[in-house]
């Protein structure tokens, strides 16, 4: 699933970089010092993402956006809307502080706070010699911004994460988790193994849904776990803002667009 965008190069040059992303972004943000004065860069976002409304079906609580970090830091130092009825999108982002380290897609929650990021648009440590006048050029074409798109990306997928156990081949209460839709089938609506009468996802009641169980149940709450395995204490990434994430998707409809 792999999905080239390409970073056009400068207005002078219109040179094309071949330098191609992913659609799941680790999130990882790489360390160092920039020296460069940052206000006079400008990033312009053009082209077209996959359901981009999305996020606003979840209520008010999380908004997509084109947004500035500096290293390390998961708010914003500078960010645009998305908007949720935009078919092609021509967003530009100026101004920047100095601080700012990546530009990224990403969705932030009510306190501005980064919930999932789907790609680094552009990083100042990795093009140290930009020239501040060349405009940097994203072109968007088609991602999918979806909620579980972010949540697979996110949560699911990576090293660490679900696939160490839930991969393909024998996985623990045969559930597989890998390729978005196919992680996505098995939990939607599919009966629990370990406890039974109950759904993995049941859309619109997390608190009955087995997945936002096994994400929020630690041993030390002194309940014996059907699923035998405390993911809490021993998964990584199943922290407060991912818990939430969950709920709040499986009570919007846990949908997949
Ligand atoms: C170290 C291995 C391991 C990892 C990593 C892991 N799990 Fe599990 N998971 C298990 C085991 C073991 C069970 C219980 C199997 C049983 O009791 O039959 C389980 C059960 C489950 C169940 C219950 C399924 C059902 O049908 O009742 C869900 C949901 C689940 N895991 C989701 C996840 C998610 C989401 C992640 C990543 C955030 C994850 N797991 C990571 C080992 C793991």
């Amino acid at each position: 699933m792999d999905k080239n965008s390409k970073i056009l190069l400068g207005l002078v040059s219109m040179l094309v970089l071949g330098l191609s992303f992913t659609s799941c972004d680790d999130g990882d943000i790489a360390e160092a010092k920039s020296m460069t004065l940052k206000d006079g860069y400008v990033v312009r976002l053009t082209g077209s993402l996959t359901n981009v409304s999305s996020w606003s079906s979840l209520g008010k609580s999380y908004t997509l956006v084109v947004a500035g970090f500096a290293e390390g830091d998961s708010f914003p130092t500078i960010s645009k809307i998305i908007p949720p009825s935009a078919e092609s999108l021509d967003i530009t982002l100026s101004g920047m502080e100095n601080s700012v380290s990546t530009i990224e897609l990403c969705a932030i929650n009510s306190i501005y706070k980064r919930v999932v990021s789907y790609d680094t648009i552009f990083s100042f440590q990795d093009n140290p010699g930009w020239d501040p006048r060349d405009t940097i050029f994203y072109e968007a074409d088609g991602q999918d911004v979806s909620v579980y798109n972010g949540i697979y990306c996110k949560l699911l997928a990576g090293k660490g994460k679900c696939f160490r156990c839930h991969g393909s081949g024998n996985a623990p209460a045969d559930l597989h988790l890998v390729g978005k839709e196919a992680s996505y089938s098995e939990l939607v609506a599919m009966e629990s193994k370990t406890t039974p009468g109950f759904k993995r996802v049941s859309p619109g009641d997390a608190e009955n849904s087995i997945l936002y169980r096994v994400a929020t149940t630690a041993k030390s709450d002194g309940v014996t776990l059907p699923w035998h395995y405390d993911h809490v204490s021993n998964v990584d990434g199943l922290d407060y803002n991912n818990q939430k994430l969950l709920r709040d998707w499986i009570t919007a409809g846990a949908k997949i667009d």
